[in-house]
């Protein structure tokens, strides 16, 4: 089939390689000329495991090409994806005057009948505006120009293997012709026994934010959790570890930590709250998902004041500074909230990430990039385990500690080994966990 991607944003991109390997000639397209550019090279704009291979066999393949001319992406496609950021605006609302432009657009350059999906997360009842901007442009095509909501459910840093192994394919709408024709641009995926759920395109829009916000719910439950554990003296791990045992309740995302980050579940969170707020429903239970996650980084702050004493002029180290794992990408991330907080305390803070220490210093000049954890270490008075990279686990701790004013630990993510860092001569605070007892002695 023939389809074209507007936004080659993430979830364009991986929208466009996932298509392309599944048999689809795709193109894609971008406002910004300069992502194009760089594309038609084959240089990817961020970091995402496997997509850069894959993206290049496809190119070389003849399956994906990218335009910087939206006519090359519309005009005679079979589908069109909208895959344009929603921004969320200060008040929380989602933003979505790229989602307009777009519908505008393919209104404009569409020659035929086409199934236009909706693949940017969107608040519920979006459809009917877009429904309605694509009429407006071309009453000409009413009934040819069909819309459905195909939400995406990829993880950064996984992205492209959610993509082509999906735990379910949504499709909302209401046309059976267009139902039809996803069935077939997903064919390969059926086929494979992925499930496809299609519901009204209401209901798959509300989907994607219920999603999203039920994961921050969990992740703020294990935290508020952490905290109890820690006024208890219970362990979260085998708190989590109990109730994820219970299938109801499942062993993911019950990690406590410094809290949930990145472009997605703080946006959907407040673009959700806000759009229960209109639609005349109090959902305060969001804005306390919210607030827990903002608690994390206090109880981050509460452990390094408590091992550093004062932190005004102290050297703090932070290790991660991606909102998780596996990307580059800084956006809200927490070891980011907690360096502003430091800042503001007085300390120097320094991080160190495997991939995302040039974009944390954009975000924040005053922060210093080290090349590695033990060059970060240098003269630190704490570390802060900020972001759960594999390579953080493999700690050498007795040279961190070797570089270190003072040897404080706090493991933000629970990661390290709680029992060697105080054999080790750490002191050592980890998230809603006691702290360790150091080994006794060999007879
Ligand atoms: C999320 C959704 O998972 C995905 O389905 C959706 O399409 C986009 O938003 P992503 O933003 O990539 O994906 O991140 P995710 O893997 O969900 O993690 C979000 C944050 O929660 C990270 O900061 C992570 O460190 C944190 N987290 C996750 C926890 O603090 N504890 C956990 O148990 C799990």
């Amino acid at each position: 089939m023939i389809v074209g991607v507007l936004g080659a944003g993430h979830v364009g991109l991986v929208t466009c390689v996932s298509l392309a390997s599944i048999g689809h000639h795709v193109s894609g397209y971008d406002i910004d000329r300069s992502k194009v550019e760089a594309l038609m090279e084959r240089r990817m704009p961020f970091h995402e495991p496997g997509l850069q291979d894959a993206l290049d066999a496809q190119v070389a393949g003849g399956h994906l090409s990218f335009t910087d001319d939206i006519a090359g992406a519309v005009a005679g496609a079979d589908v069109v994806f909208i895959c344009v950021g929603t921004p969320t605006r200060a008040s929380g609302q989602a933003n979505l005057l790229a989602v307009e432009r777009a519908a505008r657009d393919i209104a404009k350059e569409a020659t035929g009948p086409l199934v236009v999906v909706e693949k940017s997360t969107v608040p519920a009842g979006t459809s009917t505006h877009v429904e309605r901007t694509l009429a407006r442009e071309r009453p000409d095509l009413v009934g040819s120009l069909e819309l459905l909501s195909n939400p995406e459910f990829l993880r950064e840093g996984r992205a492209l293997e959610d993509a082509m192994h999906p735990e379910r394919i949504l499709v909302g709408g209401s046309s059976p012709r267009a139902f039809e024709v996803m069935r077939r641009l997903y064919r390969p995926f059926l086929d494979a026994g992925v499930p496809l759920i299609e519901t009204d395109i209401t209901s798959a829009e509300l989907s994607k934010h219920a999603s999203n916000a039920f994961l921050a719910l969990k992740i703020s439950y294990t935290n508020a959790l952490a905290r109890l554990c820690e006024a208890s003296g219970a362990d979260i791990e085998a708190v989590a570890r109990v109730m994820g045992a219970d299938p109801r309740i499942g062993p993911e995302f019950l990690a406590a930590g410094l809290g949930f980050g990145g472009y997605c579940l703080p946006k959907d969170l407040a673009a959700f709250e806000h759009m229960s707020e209109r639609l005349g429903y109090a959902f305060p239970m969001l804005a306390e998902v919210a607030r827990i996650n903002e608690e994390a980084i206090q109880a981050a702050m509460s452990k390094v004041r408590d091992v550093v004493w004062n932190v005004e002029g102290k050297r703090v180290a932070l290790l991660g500074l991606s909102f998780k794992p596996d990307t580059d990408d800084v956006r809200f991330s927490p070891a980011l909230a907690l360096a502003r907080a430091l800042i503001a305390e007085g300390a120097s803070v320094v991080g160190f990430d495997p991939v995302a220490g040039d974009a944390a210093q954009d975000e924040i000049p005053e922060l210093d990039v080290a090349a590695d954890p033990y060059e970060a270490a240098e003269g630190a008075s704490c570390v802060v385990v900020c972001t759960a990279w594999d390579e953080l686990r493999e700690l050498d701790l007795d040279q961190l500690g070797t570089r270190m004013a003072a040897r404080n630990l706090v493991d933000g993510r629970n990661l390290l080994d709680g029992t060697a860092a105080i054999a080790a001569g750490f002191t050592y605070r980890a998230m809603g966990r006691p702290d360790p007892t150091p080994a006794s002695p060999p007879p």
